[in-house]
């Protein structure tokens, strides 16, 4: 199985500015996104860490842009496994990189290993921002997100979005743009993650919710890439906040259940 995912390589998406992706296998001829960023300033910014399997590939594609020395901060969305991957690999490596996150990130990480030093770290919350020499990060509620400490992240000089969770969906390989997959593809696994990614969307009122969407989309993302979803831009940045927009109020769309586990077991007794 492992040996049928595609291998995957750094993708430029602006100035500067690098997707590290990551692939999970999924439906035959399909696979899950597990992207990171990278944004090579005059002070490197390593956006999430990627998921503990791809750990020596997401190393080997980050310190091929950057050297570990150089990186100077670690942003971490929120502190779910997919994200803190290889967190403690660069705190080590890069000694100059302060951390990102927040207060309750920070304590949850402290039930896996012991507490990183407060002196590794910033804390900032919705709405705050912190400088990377020749750019200001902003730090917004993403609109879609499975874990409580999450954020997304604007880079206000290439106009890029780190969505984190949001606008997630299967890609048919190492592709990476939105409009290099089928767009049934795209369209269906997109409800499908995105409603179980957030499964309390069916309990949003859609004006209040729209109201917090807007306020994201307010910011004019120029390129969204996000850890699970395509690259983004144009018209294409609108249609994702409108589709989660559709999600509020509504039903929650089943995933796999019993039958798929037991269709699974019948592949892995007949093998
Ligand atoms: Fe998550
Ligand atoms: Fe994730």
């Amino acid at each position: 199985m492992e040996a049928s995912v595609p291998t995957t390589s750094p993708v430029r998406i602006a100035p500067e500015t690098f997707l590290i992706p990551n692939l999970a296998p999924a439906e035959p001829g399909t696979f899950v996104q597990v992207n990171s960023l990278l944004i090579r300033g005059e002070e490197p910014i390593i956006v999430d860490t990627g998921a503990p399997v791809h750990r020596e590939h997401w190393l080997e594609q980050v310190y091929s842009l950057v050297d570990p020395e150089d990186v100077r901060w670690v942003f971490l969305s929120h502190d779910d496994g997919d994200h803190t991957g290889s967190l403690y690999d660069v705190l080590e490596a890069s000694p100059a990189a302060t951390l990102v996150t927040n207060f309750f990130a920070w304590e949850r990480l402290a039930l896996e290993r012991p507490a990183v030093a407060p002196d590794r770290m910033i804390w900032r919350g919705p709405n705050e921002s912190f400088d990377a020499g020749d750019r200001r990060l902003r730090l917004v509620v993403s609109p879609i997100f499975d874990g409580p400490t999450t954020r997304a992240l604007y880079d206000e000089r290439t106009g890029v979005m780190w969505a984190v969770d949001s606008f997630a969906a299967l890609t048919t390989g190492a592709v990476h743009e939105v409009e290099e997959v089928p767009k049934d593809l795209y369209e269906d696994s997109f409800q499908l993650f995105n409603s179980m990614i957030s499964p309390w969307h069916e309990w949003l009122d859609p004006v209040a919710y729209n109201r917090h969407v807007d306020t994201v989309e307010a910011l004019r993302p120029q390129v969204v890439a996000s850890a699970h979803g395509h690259v983004l831009r144009g018209g294409d940045i609108h249609d994702a906040f409108d589709r989660v927009r559709t999600l509020a109020g509504q039903p929650r769309i089943a995933p796999p259940g019993q039958s798929a586990l037991d269709e699974l077991l019948a592949t892995v007794i007949a093998a």
